[in-house]
């Protein structure tokens, strides 16, 4: 009997750890599928402009920092671009970045400008609204070789294009650049400065990342 109970034990066992295992590796497989889970880049399109593109795109990115610009306090000058910019990159452009501290051939940041709202539950401030314009540059030599720092400028969408457009023409160098110029240029023209995760890895600053 006691044999009997041993055996059936034995099985049941055994059973069960099958049954994991069987329900790890199925669970596995889906981490190692030979394609990529998600396109990692913006596409040009076969006129040079950049497809505007779906969320499913950036929300995969890195989120390197937000600054905020509430129409309220821009009353007098109005901002081109009110409320959040929420800043994104791609994984590897980031990787890159958090190696070398250069942005590197091709690539790519979105902002995407977010309107701000007073009803914040957590105290008196800010909450995010509705989606205002998506923007994006794109560092290319071979596309943008008379560009500072070959960045190209591009925006789909503001109060002034709704719906957004598909595809995006690069922008006019003193539309864009040359902001970019004028206060970010010891930066690769990109607003170093204003991303906290991409200051982290900033070899000017060498930023002691034990203390955070
Ligand atoms: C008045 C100055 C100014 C102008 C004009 C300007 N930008 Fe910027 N841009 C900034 C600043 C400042 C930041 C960083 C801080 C922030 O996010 O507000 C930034 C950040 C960006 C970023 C994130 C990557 C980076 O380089 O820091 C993108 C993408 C961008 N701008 C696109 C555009 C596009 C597209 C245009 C033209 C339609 C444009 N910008 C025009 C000031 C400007």
């Amino acid at each position: 009997m006691r044999k009997l109970i041993t055996k059936g034990a034995i099985a049941l066992g055994a059973t069960v750890v099958f049954g994991l295992f069987a329900f790890t590796s199925e669970n596995d497989s889906e981490y190692t599928t030979a394609e990529p889970l998600y396109k990692e880049k913006m596409e040009f399109n076969s006129n040079g402009e950049l497809m505007r593109p779906s969320p499913d795109l950036y929300t995969s990115w890195i989120f390197v920092g937000s600054n905020v610009a509430p129409a309220e306090l821009n009353t007098g000058n109005p901002t081109l671009f009110p409320g959040f910019h929420n800043t994104y990159m791609p994984p590897s452009d980031f990787e890159h970045f958090k190696k070398t501290g250069k942005f590197r051939e091709g690539t790519q940041f979105i902002q995407v400008n977010v309107l701000t709202k007073r009803e914040l539950n957590s105290g008196v401030g800010y909450s995010a609204g509705e989606i205002h314009t998506i923007k994006a540059s794109v560092k290319s030599k071979k596309r943008f070789p008379d560009k500072p720092g070959n960045w190209g400028y591009f925006k789909w969408n503001d109060k002034h294009t709704n719906p957004p457009v598909a595809s995006s023409k690069v922008q006019p160098t003193a539309k864009c650049n040359q902001c970019h110029v004028a206060f970010a240029s010891d930066t690769d023209y990109v607003f170093l400065q204003n991303y906290p995760m991409l200051r982290l890895y900033d070899p000017n600053k060498k930023v002691d990342r034990t203390k955070i």
